[in-house]
Parts: structure tokens; sequence; C-alpha cells
């Protein structure tokens, strides 16, 4: 096994785990190192505004931060993953919500470009995805890296499937991935909160 699948392992190991709950994230060092990328230390935990360093997410990655105590996910998305969200349609999905509080109003369609973020520029080319990383049936935390029928996010619990926006397509889940209060505050910060 390389060191690259190892990791892989350990990453995938860490996020079934903490499927138990968001209490699973505190049960202590067997967790932690797999978190140093998660950037904000317990005290910055309480805060319920945090701020995350993305320049070194690289297309395809996503990095996984804890906001208020839960996770949330990062994803910067390849050419493919844009196009894939883009070219659904809205009347199709299980939840044609956006769940988006960022966006003006409760009911705004589940649109790709209204879930997706806006880039420092206030463009939004799609290549930036913040969502909460629990599972909207339970609360479990889905896995990603293109897990799942519909290459987004895959939760284990009962078998919820994410597509590359966030959206539930398949399985018990009845809502959207929900996007929390996110914005870029400079060119390689996203503040959180
Ligand atoms: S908690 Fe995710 S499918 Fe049940």
């Amino acid at each position: 096994m390389s060191h690259a699948d190892d990791h892989e392992g350990t990453r995938r190991d860490f996020l079934y785990y903490a499927t138990a709950g968001a209490g699973a994230v505190a049960t202590g060092a067997a967790v932690w190192p797999l978190v140093d990328q998660m950037n904000p230390s317990a005290d910055v935990l309480a805060l319920s505004s945090i701020r995350v360093d993305v320049a070194d997410i690289e297309v395809g990655t996503q990095i996984t931060v804890l906001w208020l105590g839960k996770p949330v996910f990062i994803r910067r998305r390849t050419e493919e993953e844009i196009t894939e969200a883009r070219e659904v349609d809205v009347s199709a999905l299980v939840d044609p919500i956006a769940r988006n509080p960022n966006l003006s109003g409760d009911d705004a369609p589940a649109t790709d470009e209204n879930r997706s973020m806006a880039d420092f520029s206030g463009t939004n080319t799609g290549e930036w995805l913040v969502q909460m990383g629990v599972c909207t049936h339970f609360g479990c935390v889905p896995l990603g890296d293109g897990a799942g029928d519909y290459h987004g996010w895959f939760c284990p619990c009962h078998g919820s499937h994410y597509d590359t926006s966030g959206r539930i397509r398949k399985g018990p889940a009845p809502e959207n991935l929900p996007v929390p209060p996110a914005q870029f505050v400079d060119e390689t910060t996203i503040l959180l909160g």
C-alpha cells in the first residue's frame, strides 16, 4: 500500500467513524491528527465565525473544517463536476430548494449556480462548493471525493447519494446538504459564519 493509499484509508476511516455523530469528533487523539489540515483549534471551534485558508486546496479535492462543532466540506470542483452539476434539471430533484442562506429568500431553486460560491471578485464559476458535511437524514457525515451514484457524496448509514452540487438524488435523506453562511473575504480566505 502506498503512502497515499494509506492516507486515503485513514481519512475515510475518520469520515466513517464520524458518522456516529458530532460527538465523535471530540473523541480524542485518534482522530485529531487526521484533522490537522482542518485548521481550527479547539478554542477556535467556539467561535461563530472562522476564516479558512483555501490557497492549498487543489482542483478536484476538498478539505473538511469544523465550524460550530460540525464538519463543513469545502470543495474545489473540477470542470467535469461543475458541468455535471449544472446540467441537472432542477424540476427532477428530490429537494428543489437551494438551502443557501447566502441568497435572499428561503425558496431559491436548487440550481448549481445557487449552491456554489462566488470567488472574491464576485464571479461564480462553480469552482467552489461549501456545504455542511451532515447528512440530512439522521446526521451522519457523508463520504466525499466522487462517492455514490451521482459522483458527489455518499452517506453509508442508510444509503443516501448526493450529486456534485450536494443535492440529494437517491436514498432516504429528505434535503440537500445545507450551505452555511460563507463568503470569500480575500482571494484565498473563506469566512464561515
Ligand atoms: S444518516 Fe445519512 S442516510 Fe441516514
